[in-house]
């Protein structure tokens, strides 16, 4: 176990690696998990992960949980990184890939948080789980909790996806729905978990979820023969996915597998709720709520990240930048991946690709440079959306 300490990622204070932490009990931000990563890099080489398991607990020198048995494991991880040749050649681009996080347990990228978070919790002696949702967090949490035989509680906007909503009752959790956004659901929890037991493991706000999305950054530079892409275009809510890899790369810079260089960072979010966007084309560290936040993406409806100062800090550090996209159009890339590459994407992740074209029209990415787009779930979930 190679965890040294949990450092606030604003104000920089070290909270010891024991007991249920939710943020810095400074300044109430999130908390980042760091290793000792001498030891991990005896056994963690790039030359001895051919053969280990195929999910993301290869990487398991730079995971944070003490003992193998606390390990709940559906398979999460080890995703297939696709070549997009058909939309590459429409597009002009020769290096044109899709990380395809639909392959997951529970049918998206949520499976690699909760599976650590869930293993972490257990570890620690959680015995209740609680977690405000866009449908996907529920849904995979509901199964990590299962398996581990915890309880949990998952309060939900009542316009989520229906197949979320059912896919977390049928796997044995407590659901609740709300009038009301995802914002809201979080608050709800915060009043009551004290009173009820609960340990909240919302994205952020408990500092091990990110520890199991940062697998996505383990993983392409792993599957590109540790060469990153020159741009990943990310579907961001919480943005945890990308706080994850953007920690990824800075661990295995730090272990000597790769070099200084980065990828360009690039937001897509939904013009119904694009706070992220606004800051960074303001200028701002932090984002303001987006008012009265609607999309049909709904992994994309969060008017408020506890983590946006680290995903504008990564875009900012990276030369990547933010974009906003309509609904219409990130349904019809939907129709349009389906039917050129087989993949029935996630409607955030489909918004990935107007998000590109908007990029290469603006010449902010070069037709011959190699980009990653993020399928972040399964479209399947998403039926009501496409009905019409
Ligand atoms: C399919 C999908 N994509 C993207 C997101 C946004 O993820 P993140 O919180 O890592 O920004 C979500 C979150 O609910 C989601 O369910
Ligand atoms: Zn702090």
């Amino acid at each position: 176990m190679n965890v040294t300490h949990l450092e606030c990622a604003a104000c920089g204070l070290c909270h010891e690696a024991q007991g249920l932490l939710n943020l810095c009990r400074e300044c109430g931000k999130p908390l980042l998990v760091r290793y000792d990563l001498a030891p991990a890099e005896r056994t963690l080489r790039r030359d001895s992960l051919q053969g280990r398991r195929p999910d993301l607990w290869r990487y398991r020198e730079v995971l944070p949980v003490r003992n193998d048995e606390n390990i709940v494991s559906l398979g999460e991880g080890w995703t297939p990184l696709l070549p997009l040749r058909r939309l590459g050649r429409q597009l002009g681009m020769k290096e044109l890939y899709v990380k395809d996080e639909s392959q997951n347990p529970t049918q998206n990228f949520k499976a690699r948080g909760m599976a650590v978070a869930v293993s972490m919790a257990k570890e620690l002696g959680a015995k209740k789980l609680a977690v405000p949702s866009a449908g996907n967090a529920g849904g995979a949490l509901a199964a990590y909790a299962a398996l581990a035989g915890l309880e949990c509680f998952i309060y939900m906007p009542k316009d989520t996806p229906q197949a979320n909503i059912v896919e977390c009752e049928q796997t044995g959790a407590h659901v609740t729905l709300l009038d009301g956004l995802i914002t809201d659901c979080g608050a709800e929890i915060g009043k009551r978990k004290d009173a009820e037991g609960w340990f909240d493991v919302s994205t952020l706000k408990e500092p091990y979820r990110v520890e199991g999305k940062k697998t996505l950054g383990y993983e392409l530079a792993e599957q590109l023969n540790w060469k990153l892409p020159d741009v990943i275009i990310y579907p961001t809510g919480g943005g945890t996915g990308l706080i994850g890899m953007w920690k990824a790369f800075d661990e295995m810079e730090q272990m000597g597998w790769i070099g200084a260089q980065r990828p360009r960072m690039v937001t897509v979010q939904s013009e119904g709720c694009a706070p992220i966007v606004r800051a960074f084309e303001a200028g701002k560290r932090f984002a303001d709520e987006f008012p009265d936040a609607a999309t049909v993406a709904s992994g994309l409806r969060v008017p408020r990240a506890i983590g946006d100062f680290l995903i504008l800090d990564a875009l900012r550090t990276s030369g990547g930048t933010a974009v906003a996209v309509s609904d219409r159009e990130l349904i019809s890339a939907t129709a349009e991946i389906g039917a050129a590459e087989g993949l029935f994407c996630a409607p955030e992740g489909a918004a990935c690709l107007p998000a590109l074209r908007k990029l290469l029209e603006s010449g902010q990415v070069e037709r011959d440079e190699q980009v990653v787009l993020f399928n972040t779930g399964a479209g399947v979930k998403y039926v009501e959306v496409f009905g019409d």
